[in-house]
């Protein structure tokens, strides 16, 4: 496809593009949810049984990403953007940070983020840094404890829907990339995307995924090496 005829380009990230930055994925060998139990870690539920579990995980998770950099597929993104004269829309699943470290401008973070902390009495959303405890103060309604990490669990509606319909909507290319479509709303925007009939979609993926065959195009193989390699192929 011309890049010239592309006014909104679409992306949406998910583990996969991470994976080589040392952040496990959810679904693979060895990943999270094999791992632990979902109900437990990831759900409102879970928390209110056991918070202290709940930091314990999500601490571990912070420790990982600080340990993280940025690699070759979030660099060629932020590269492409800054490039790419049209409109461009991040969104991602990732908890991470790794795309604002690779330079992307804006990232849409629809299941929240690891380095957030959000307070259950006023609303609150602040950057921490310190390992989250079950009995921490909100800074802004100094009330104690109900501080939970800013991220979306099971059950919870993912952010900035409204922004990420309209995008949807507009986009003239959308792009898969590392996520195996299994969680939604996020698992349905190549449906929903398709559904208007004007945009091109095309996932890259380590292997193909159960949606696969919903794409005009898929590329095999890491991040690293076919996310550089397709938005170069889209330049002139
Ligand atoms: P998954 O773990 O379900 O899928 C990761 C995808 O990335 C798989 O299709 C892998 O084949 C692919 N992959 C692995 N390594 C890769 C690499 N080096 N390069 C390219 N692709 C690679 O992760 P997500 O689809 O992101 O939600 O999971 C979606 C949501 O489920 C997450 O946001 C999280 C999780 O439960 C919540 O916690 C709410």
């Amino acid at each position: 496809m011309s890049i010239r005829s592309c006014r909104h380009i679409v992306v949406l990230t998910g583990a996969g593009v991470s994976a080589e930055s040392g952040l496990g994925t959810f679904r693979d060998k060895d990943g999270l949810w094999t791992r632990y139990n979902l109900e437990d870690v990831a759900t409102p539920e879970g928390f209110r049984r056991n918070p202290e579990l709940v930091c314990e995980f999500y601490n571990a998770r912070r420790e990982n990403l600080r340990k993280a950099a940025p690699n070759a597929a979030h660099k060629a993104l932020a590269a492409f953007e800054q490039r790419f004269q049209g409109r461009f829309t991040l969104i991602t699943q990732n908890v991470d940070d790794l795309h604002e470290k690779g330079g992307s401008a804006a990232p849409v973070h629809m299941h929240g983020r690891l380095d957030e902390l959000r307070c259950q009495h006023c609303a609150t959303v602040y950057a921490y840094e310190a390992p989250i405890a079950p009995d921490s103060v909100c800074p802004a309604c100094g009330r104690t404890g109900g501080q939970r990490p800013n991220v979306v669990w099971f059950g919870e509606m993912p952010l900035y829907m409204d922004v990420i319909e309209a995008a949807l909507a507009d986009c003239d290319l959308f792009v898969a990339i590392g996520t195996s479509a299994t969680v939604y709303p996020a698992a349905g925007f190549v449906d929903r995307v398709r559904a208007l009939g004007r945009a091109r979609c095309v996932e890259l993926n380590l292997e193909p995924t159960a949606a696969s065959s919903l794409f005009d195009e898929t590329r095999h193989g890491p991040a690293s090496e076919v996310v550089p390699g397709f938005f170069a192929s889209l330049m002139p």
